[in-house]
C-alpha cells in the first residue's frame, strides 16, 4: 500500500537546514487541548455528564507529584472531572488493588491512571493487570499492549502518542523514515516502536530500538532520519551520534542539581541540546517539548474512554464476543 504524502511534508534527514527548528510541544499541546475541550462539550451535550479520570498516586516521589499536578490542571482546563487518590508509601498491595477495584466499578470513572513508578514493595504488573482494560488510559494493560502490537490500538500510552502527533504536526514524512529509538521501556520505547511500525499515516517507518545490549549505539543513531532519545539519562545523545539534518525528539526528563535556581535543580533531557541543535533539522526542547504532549494525549485517551463507554462501540470487543479477561 502506498501512503499518500501530504503536500507540505518534509523528508527527515534532509540537511538543508543548519540550525534546528525548535518543535514546541507546548504549542501543539494547546491545539490538542482545544480539540479535547470541544469533544468534552459534545460529550456533555450528548450524555449529560462529563468524562472522568482518577489518578492513583502512592508515595512521595517529588517528580511524580509534580507530573500528577500537571495532569490535574490540564483536566480542569478542558472540563474533564478528575480526582487524585493519594496514599503514603506504606500502602499495601491489597489496599492498592482494593482502590483499583473500586474505580473499576465506578461508572463515573472512565479512565484510571496509577502513577509509576510505584514504591518497590508493590508489584506494578499485578496492579496494571487489575485495571479494567476499557479504563486503562495509560495503555499498559496486557490487553491494550497486545492490541497495539496487533495493529488494532484501543489505548496507546500517552507519551508515544504525543511523540507521533508532534512528528505529524511538524510535517515529518514518517513513511519509510529510518527511526532509531534509544530506550525500550514499557511506557515509551516499546509502544512507540509498535506505533511507528504500523501501516498508516504518521507511521510505516523502519524502526530500530537500541538498549543496554546494543553493541554500538552511535552506529545505529547515526543512520537515523528521526532519532528519539528515551533512555532517561542526560548525555545519552551527543552531537557525534546524530546525522546532519535528522529530526531529534528528546523524551528524557531528569532533574539535575543547579544551585543557581531557586528550587535547586533544573530539568534536562537525554540529548545534548546545545550541540545537537547545530546539526539537527528540528529538535524538541526539555522542558516544553514532549512533556506537554504526554499530558495532552492522556486527555485524548480519557475522552476516548468516556465515548467508548457511552457508545459501547469498541471494535475490539463486540458485545456478542466473550470478553478477553
Ligand atoms: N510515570 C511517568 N510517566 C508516566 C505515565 O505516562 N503514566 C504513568 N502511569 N506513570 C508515569
Amino acid at each position: 500500500m502506498v501512503i499518500a504524502r501530504l503536500s507540505n511534508e518534509r523528508d527527515p534527514g534532509d540537511p538543508a537546514t543548519v540550525t534546528a527548528r525548535i518543535i514546541s510541544g507546548k504549542e501543539v499541546a494547546s491545539r490538542i487541548h482545544a480539540e479535547v475541550s470541544a469533544g468534552v462539550e459534545e460529550y456533555r451535550e450528548k450524555y449529560d455528564g462529563v468524562p472522568g479520570l482518577s489518578v492513583v498516586l502512592i508515595g512521595d516521589d517529588p517528580a511524580s507529584h509534580s507530573y500528577v499536578k500537571g495532569k490535574e490542571l490540564a483536566c480542569e482546563m478542558v472540563g474533564i472531572k478528575t480526582e487524585t487518590i493519594r496514599r503514603d508509601a506504606s500502602t499495601t498491595q491489597a489496599e492498592l488493588l482494593g482502590i483499583v477495584e473500586g474505580l473499576n466499578r465506578d461508572p463515573q470513572v472512565h479512565g484510571i491512571l496509577v502513577q509509576l513508578p510505584l514504591p518497590k514493595h508493590l508489584d506494578e504488573s499485578t496492579v496494571i493487570h487489575a485495571i479494567d482494560p476499557m479504563k486503562d488510559v495509560d495503555g499498559l494493560h496486557p490487553e491494550n499492549a497486545g492490541l497495539l502490537l496487533l495493529g488494532r490500538p484501543r489505548f496507546a500510552p500517552a507519551t508515544p502518542l504525543g511523540v507521533q502527533r508532534m512528528l505529524v504536526e511538524e510535517n515529518v514524512n514518517m513513511n519509510g523514515a529510518r527511526v532509531v529509538i534509544v530506550g525500550r521501556s514499557k511506557l515509551v520505547g516499546m509502544p512507540l516502536a509498535a506505533l511507528l511500525l504500523q501501516k498508516g499515516p504518521g507511521a510505516n517507518s523502519t524502526v530500530t530500538v537500541c538498549h543496554t545490549g546494543t553493541k554500538d549505539i552511535a552506529a545505529e543513531t547515526k543512520r537515523a532520519d528521526v532519532l528519539i532519545a528515551a533512555a532517561g539519562f542526560p548525555g545519552t545523545v551527543t552531537v557525534d551520534m546524530v546525522k546532519p539534518g535528522a529530526v531529534v525528539i528528546d523524551v528524557g526528563v531528569s532533574r539535575v542539581d543547579d544551585p543557581s535556581r531557586k528550587r535547586g535543580y533544573r530539568l534536562t533531557g537525554d540529548v545534548d541540546f546545545e550541540s545537537v541543535s547545530e546539526v539537527a533539522s528540528a529538535i524538541t526542547p526539555v522542558p516544553g517539548g514532549v512533556g506537554p504532549m504526554t499530558i495532552a494525549m492522556l486527555l485524548v485517551n480519557v475522552l476516548r474512554a468516556a465515548n467508548l463507554a457511552a457508545t459501547n462501540q469498541d471494535h475490539n470487543r463486540k458485545t456478542d464476543e466473550i470478553p478477553l479477561e
